[in-house]
């Protein structure tokens, strides 16, 4: 095991009608004056922000609505919300809806406890954060994990990247889960929540050092997200499935499905490229190139996909190498099986590219070749290049 630390401090607060409980927490973390930060508007139709509203409200805590962070939200409205937030005088940063909302929250908070300094700076790594308002966040789709992380995710439509800051300051106050906030969720939302949560789990386990305790874990997580996965698709309103995804959307995550490894994470970045330049759902971006990316690095540790398919897919197999693919392929049809894209042409977003567009995207991911991604195995540019293409059909 590699040495670690864990930092997971958000206080959870589960179950069903529990946005009443939304002023208590928002005091308890020092919260007078409130900005809520949401997306585009389901939360308004559901109902859900006048309920918040009016329990602030009611206990005697002013708020401010800041509406309008898309998926995939950006840097420019993200600056537009610190603007608001300091004419507020907010101390307090309320995302309500999934990592889109949440996200935007927690940069709000870093502006403006930072007014000096251009937010940009901070995702770039020009500067280091060492401040930021408290946040809370109200989820209402099992997805991104960000009501636990520590990352929050911009994309500057200026110069068309998409980029993640980590950093602790990040980690919301608490996080309210209540899973029948999630009824109203459109299928395909709850498809690329179900892939995400697999995601921030498989972007961990594929790394190259084993860890008995962290890898059991990770694969209970997976089998169990599979499972709920398939049930919630059938039915949005079953609570059982919801809630066990709602959890494993957290936990998968907030560090602990990786602990004592390096991590690998070379599917995100492949993927953010994609929604940088298609605008494509980060669910969907991420199954659109895992295939692809899994055939690529197997060759460096068979054995560590062929455990995968028996542990997570049931999978046997005397053959190391014929028992890996196959835990590859089954990963690849329950993806399809959800209605997700595993390929450029299978994404509408995307579609088939040029050769030229592919290698773009790879010196972009390869930040103008100035990085390698991954650990289970190192990929540079070219590496890069040749997954995109392959997952170019
Ligand atoms: O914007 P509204 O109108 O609320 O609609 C949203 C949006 O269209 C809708 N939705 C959410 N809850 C709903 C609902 N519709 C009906 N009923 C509900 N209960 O679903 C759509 C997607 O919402 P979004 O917040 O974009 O989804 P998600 O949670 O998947 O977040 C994606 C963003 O998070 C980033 C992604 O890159 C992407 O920008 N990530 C953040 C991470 C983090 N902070 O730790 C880690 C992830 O790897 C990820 O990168
Ligand atoms: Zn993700």
């Amino acid at each position: 095991m590699q040495s670690f630390t864990y930092l997971s401090p958000t206080e959870v607060v589960f179950g069903k009608g529990t946005q009443k409980q939304t002023a208590a927490y928002v005091r308890k973390y020092g919260g007078t004056r409130i900005l809520l930060v949401y997306g585009g508007g389901s939360i308004l139709r559901s109902g859900l922000l006048g309920q918040v509203r009016q329990n602030l409200e009611k206990a005697g805590l002013p708020c401010q609505e800041f509406g309008g962070a898309m998926p995939n939200p950006t840097l420019e409205h993200a600056r537009e919300g610190i603007r608001l937030a300091l004419d507020f005088s907010a101390d307090f940063i309320l995302g309500i809806g999934g990592g889109s909302a949440i996200d935007t929250a927690k940069a709000i908070a870093i502006g403006s406890a930072n007014p000096q300094t251009d937010i940009w700076d901070f995702w770039c790594h020009k500067e280091e954060v060492s401040r930021a308002l408290p946040t809370g966040a109200i989820l209402t789709i099992p997805a991104a994990g960000s009501e636990t992380s520590n990352s929050s995710v911009l994309t500057n439509t200026a110069t068309g990247s998409k980029r993640g800051l980590s950093t602790d300051f990040n980690r919301p106050r608490f996080a309210i889960m209540n899973p029948e906030l999630t009824y109203t969720l459109p299928i395909y939302q709850v498809a690329c929540g179900v892939t995400d949560i697999m995601m921030h789990t498989l972007d961990r386990y594929f790394n190259p050092v084993d860890n008995e305790l962290t890898d059991a874990i990770a694969e209970a997580l997976l089998r169990t997200v599979i499972a709920k996965g398939r049930t919630a698709i059938q039915n949005p309103h079953d609570y059982d499935a919801m809630s066990e995804l709602m959890w494993a959307g957290s936990l998968s995550h907030n560090g602990l499905t990786g602990l004592g490894g390096p991590g690998d994470f070379a599917v995100h970045q492949l993927g953010h490229e994609l929604s940088a330049m298609f605008g494509t759902a980060h669910g969907a971006s991420l199954s659109t190139v895992w295939g692809s990316w899994a055939m690529a690095v197997c060759p460096a540790k068979p054995a560590r996909f062929a455990r995968y398919a028996q542990n997570v897919w049931g999978l046997e197999n005397e053959d190391e190498n014929a028992l890996a693919l196959a835990g590859i392929q089954a990963t690849v049809a329950y993806f399809s099986e959800l209605g997700m894209p595993v390929s450029f042409g299978t994404n509408p977003d995307i579609g088939i590219q040029t050769d030229g567009t592919l290698r773009d995207l790879a010196y972009r991911c390869s930040f103008e070749k100035s990085r390698t991604i991954g650990t289970f195995r190192i990929l540079d540019e070219e590496n890069i290049y040749e997954i995109y293409r392959a997952a170019n059909q």
